[in-house]
């Protein structure tokens, strides 16, 4: 296919961009990679590997890498053969297609579609994807999970912006039903179209966001949980009667603070430290006690501490 657009130079002089370019159907997916394999990427791996796809995932170290596969294997056995809703055989299967490497070399080419689960940090983002775009094919997308930076400053660094997306999972991956897909400046109608109809294929429901921080869910919901800090810091009730009264009152499945232990207090700190940069809007303030908690090592349930306290294995 012919693909041609316009960009502007610094002496609104038009550059022509402009080349033949092959885009992938949803149907010659096969392979994706996945950028980091922590609370979400282990179960975005999961999810795809379940439905078929073959996974290659990049980690830090061969530690972080044998902690990823360990957790996806508990995660499958755990919720999915031991309530009886997968075989032993079909688990086996599923795990089979999930390699995991410290090497880019070896996790990028071949891959048709990259899902990026690092850290909430814009400049790790940046790089990851530049150094992945130098191993990966012509056709790769390249999907960023970021909760809450804007997609055309994640591209940045890409030369193919047009295939650059926002796929933003919730957590748990494996359970939560929606993706919320973000358009950058440059995003392509073929990319969106794309990542669209794939997330239908992993059995999730894709809702659609202009680029903006935070874009639709997490701006909502990062209001609402600052202030239920800021309720226990004054003392209104405790984080318990907190988390009480928006489980029974709001009818929510889990209370702010349950919440903010799930997600992880570091990358809600990340959250808020770029909204509130990024606009300016006090409501994005971080509240002195997550900031407090995260230097003093009280990540929530990944290391055992937060606003509760979790036994792990
Ligand atoms: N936790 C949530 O509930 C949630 C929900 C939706 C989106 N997100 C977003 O997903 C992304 C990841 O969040 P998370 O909660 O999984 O974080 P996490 O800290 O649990 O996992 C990140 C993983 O990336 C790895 N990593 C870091 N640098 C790397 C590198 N250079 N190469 C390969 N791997 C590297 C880390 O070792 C870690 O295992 C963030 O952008 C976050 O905002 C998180």
């Amino acid at each position: 296919m012919e693909y041609e657009f316009n960009l502007y130079n610094s002496k609104s002089q038009i550059i022509m961009v402009h080349s033949w370019v092959r885009w992938l159907k949803v149907e010659d997916i096969r392979l994706v990679c996945v950028l980091g394999c922590g609370v979400m990427g282990s179960g975005i791996a999961q999810v795809c590997a379940q439905k078929g796809y073959e996974v290659h995932f990049l980690e830090k170290n061969k530690d972080l890498v044998d902690k990823g596969l360990s957790s996806i294997r508990d995660s499958v056995h755990t919720h999915l053969v031991k309530k009886g809703k997968m075989s032993e055989e079909e688990a086996e299967r599923a795990l089979s297609r999930i390699r995991g490497t410290v090497d880019m070399a070896e996790a990028v080419p071949g891959a048709d579609i990259i899902i990026e689960a690092v850290p909430e940090d814009l400049d790790l983002k940046r790089r990851i994807f530049a150094t992945a775009e130098k191993y990966s094919r012509e056709e790769t997308i390249f999907a960023s999970n970021t909760s809450s930076l804007m997609i055309s400053e994640i591209a940045a660094n890409v030369k193919r912006k047009d295939r650059v997306i926002g796929m933003h999972w919730f957590y748990p991956p494996q359970v939560m039903k929606l993706i919320e897909i973000v358009r950058g400046m440059l995003t392509s109608d073929e990319t969106y179209n794309l990542v669209k109809e794939f997330s239908v294929r992993l059995g999730k429901v894709p809702v659609t966001s202009k680029d903006s921080p935070g874009f639709v869910v997490v701006r909502l919901i990062s209001g609402f949980l600052a202030d239920a800090v800021r309720c226990a810091e004054e003392g209104l009730m405790s984080i318990e009667e907190i988390d009480k009264a928006c489980r029974l009152g709001l009818n929510h499945p889990m209370g702010p603070f349950e919440l903010l232990d799930h997600i992880g207090l570091d990358t809600y700190l990340e959250i808020y430290e770029y909204m509130f940069r990024a606009t300016g809007d006090p409501r994005y303030r971080s509240p002195i006690t997550l900031r407090r908690m995260v230097s003093s090592g009280y990540l929530g349930r990944k290391v055992g501490k937060g606003f509760y306290d979790y036994n792990l294995k």
